[in-house]
């Protein structure tokens, strides 16, 4: 029997204020999206913004729905939408935020399990790992290199061979 280690790294920040210019725009698309979120049920609105290798931006918003489980997250939006808009384009940072209508919207909140499914095999595709800029409408900031970093042992189209 032998032991193995996994670890990661994520970098924490204060406030926006903290982030170099590039990403801070990111954070601040994605906070200014979540307006545009329909979540009627949960009045949780996600907002999410990335910038693509080529230097294209794309959005996404949750998209909820009366039959609950037919609701989309803002980042498989985003990526849907990505994947079509552009083609074969891969995506070099995401931002996500969120406006809790019912609550607090201070700090991070990390993707939920799908996503980081999905996030995991858009960076398969691609070969390119995508960099995460976590945080709410305040407060602490996370930056995490490597997506997949959120999904360790993940199930990818490899096992399918
Ligand atoms: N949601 C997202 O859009 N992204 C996440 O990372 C977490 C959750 C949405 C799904 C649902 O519309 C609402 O937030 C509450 O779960």
């Amino acid at each position: 029997m032998k032991k193995e280690e996994y670890k990661f790294t994520v970098a924490v920040y204060d406030s926006i204020d903290e982030l170099d210019q590039a990403d801070a725009f990111l954070l601040a698309e994605a906070r200014a999206v979540t307006q545009f979120a329909y979540a009627p049920y949960s009045n949780f609105n996600v907002g999410a913004f990335a910038r693509l290798v080529n230097g294209e931006t794309v959005s996404g918003t949750n998209q909820e729905n009366a039959s609950y489980p037919a609701g989309l997250c803002a980042e498989r939006v985003l990526m849907s939408s990505a994947s079509s808009l552009h083609p074969g384009v891969a995506i070099e940072t995401m931002a996500i935020s969120y406006h809790n209508l019912k609550g607090s919207s201070n700090g991070p909140v990390s993707p939920c399990g799908i996503c980081r499914q999905t996030l995991t095999e858009f960076q398969h595709r691609f070969d390119k790992p995508i960099r995460l800029i976590l945080g709410g409408m305040e407060g602490k900031i996370q930056v995490i290199e490597n997506a997949e970093f959120l999904l360790p042992f993940s199930f990818g189209s490899d096992d399918l061979k």
